[in-house]
């Protein structure tokens, strides 16, 4: 196995997930208690995640010195890199020269890092994010590769089996990371390849049956991927116990309501509870303008229903949620480690603080895309698996400002018109998720001979591999022109739109 050290870095997960798809099990601990995680693993080789601190800062986090005295290989990770530098007798400094996103690294010797990947002299696309820097290496280093903000791009002592990179190669911008991470895991460490998706979903059946025991189940639906794969799986492993509950909040797409309910009580035969709750939603976001508010009032509005529901069922003690990994670092410092709250995702940071149920979260440790090859390991067709994400709070975050049912209704018919065709022009399967915003903002346009002053609406279409990190989509002009004629032809009350050209990072991929 392999042990990855949490310094607080928003993507450490990713090292994982990259360690897994290498087919090496692995565990992710927070530096404070990674020297305990250590005895108890026995890892065969080490990986320091990157960090929002800084080495130079008094008090800033630091590895174990165990794992260094016990010769273990170790792969240090942008902060991980700067760490391990400074604790084997390098010198890191405050950097003037940030490097944010894209850059290029030229490969300056050959290293086993690199074995099958890069040649010497060759130059490559890495994802940077980083202030300071390496300025003087431990004893035994030498420089294997150099960006040009970077001189100690990634650095080798080939003898001890210790690497670390500047730039991060757990990223898909970074496109050969993880052959890198693999080099590490299997050629450097050599750790075997025995852990798989279906390894992975006996386990899960295991856990939730040892947590659940004989209680009762309910499992919000939201008929995302991810609610409905966390189903499946719970009703795989307790049968019975588990009842379904589907919250209509009054904030879903054009028909998904009637899709959920077609799809679980028609063809998986799960027994469901739909819950119209529109009024109750609607109500309470009157007027609310803030996005944290709204997500925490959504969160919380959810959770009382469900309790009504789990009362009205009988009682159940446990609350179950797809909730997956990216929900969990963008909501919650993880594990004690550092990490900064971006957002409350409702299914996370929206929960009240008091709750009379306990969680069982199934996927709480993997990635989009994991949990659609966990979906089709349990055997749901590929075009439910393939559907675009949806949030939780729904439509209240693609609708900054206040909440209406006018403009609900808007925003469904413009998002339905975009969807219809992006799947038209055969674009639906590469795109990782695509929707409008509604925007507070009216523009004046003149329409037959008439003046308008309607809402402006945005579109948003990004690829991304698992949501942490996305590209805009670079739609062909004409089909841009083709889905904003469509809208404001056909939508009442839009008569402008615009396409949404920002990455994440720096933006995130809803609107709020
Ligand atoms: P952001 O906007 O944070 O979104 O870049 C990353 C991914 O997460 C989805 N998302 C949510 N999913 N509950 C969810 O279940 C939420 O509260 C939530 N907020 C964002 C978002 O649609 C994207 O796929």
């Amino acid at each position: 196995s392999i042990l990855i050290i949490d310094f607080g870095s928003q993507v450490t997960q990713l090292i994982a997930r990259r360690v897994r798809e290498a087919g090496v099990y692995c565990e992710i601990h927070p530096f404070q208690s990674a020297e305990a995680a250590y005895r108890r693993l026995k890892p065969k080789g080490v990986i320091l995640s990157g960090g929002p601190a800084s080495v130079t800062e008094d008090f800033s986090p630091r590895a174990p010195q165990l794992i260094f005295d016990e010769k273990l290989p170790v792969f240090g990770i942008c902060y991980g890199e700067q760490t391990m530098a400074e604790q084997l007798g390098g010198k890191v400094e405050a950097g003037h020269h940030r490097e944010f996103g894209r850059a290029f690294l030229e490969v300056q010797k050959p290293s086993k890092l690199f074995e099958g990947v890069w040649e010497p002299g060759s130059r490559h696309q890495v994802w940077m994010s980083h202030g300071d820097r390496v300025t003087r290496l431990p004893e035994g280093f030498e420089v294997v590769a150099t960006s040009d903000n970077a001189p100690y791009a990634a650095i080798a002592d080939e003898k001890r089996n210790y690497y670390a990179v500047q730039f991060h190669p757990e990223v898909v911008h970074t496109p050969d990371g993880a052959k890198l991470i693999g080099n590490f895991v299997h050629n450097i460490a050599g750790a075997k390849s025995d852990w798989t998706m279906s390894a992975y979903r006996q386990e899960m059946i295991a856990k939730i049956r040892a947590q659940v025991g004989k209680g009762k189940v309910i499992c919000g639906l939201s008929g995302g991927v991810d609610s409905s794969v966390a189903a499946v799986l719970i009703h795989e492993a307790i049968g019975d116990q588990l009842t379904c509950v589907f919250v209509d909040h009054g904030l879903m797409r054009q028909n998904e309501a009637r899709e959920v309910v077609d799809l679980f009580r028609g063809h998986y035969n799960i027994p469901l509870v739909h819950v119209d709750a529109a009024d109750l939603f609607l109500g309470e976001l009157a007027g609310v303008t803030d996005p944290e508010t709204k997500r925490k009032t959504i969160g919380r509005l959810f959770i009382e229903v469900f309790e009504k529901e789990a009362k009205a069922i009988g009682g159940a003690e446990f609350l179950a949620q797809g909730t997956l990994y990216p929900d969990v670092i963008e909501s919650v410092s993880f594990t004690g480690g550092p990490s900064v709250t971006i957002k409350s995702h409702h299914n996370v940071g929206g929960l009240p603080e008091r709750m009379n149920m306990k969680l069982v979260e199934p996927l709480r440790e993997l990635f989009k895309d994991e949990v659609r090859a966990l979906g089709r390991e349990l055997g749901l067709p590929d075009s439910f698996v393939g559907r675009h994400p949806f949030p939780g709070p729904g439509l209240a975050i693609r609708i900054p400002g206040d909440i209406t049912r006018e403009k609900l209704d808007i925003l469904r018919q413009a998002d339905a018109i975009y969807l219809d065709e992006i799947r038209k022009a055969g674009l639906y399967d590469i795109i990782w998720q695509a929707f409008a915003v509604l925007l507070p903002v009216r523009t004046v346009g003149v329409m037959g001979d008439g003046r308008t002053y309607d809402h402006v609406c945005a579109l948003r279409a990004v690829t991304s591999v698992d949501g942490m990190t996305a590209d805009f989509y670079p739609f062909d002009m004409n089909f841009l022109g083709r889905a904003a004629t469509r809208i404001i032809n056909e939508v009442r009350g839009i008569n402008r739109v615009v396409y949404d050209v920002t990455s994440k990072p720096p933006g995130t991929i809803e609107w709020e």
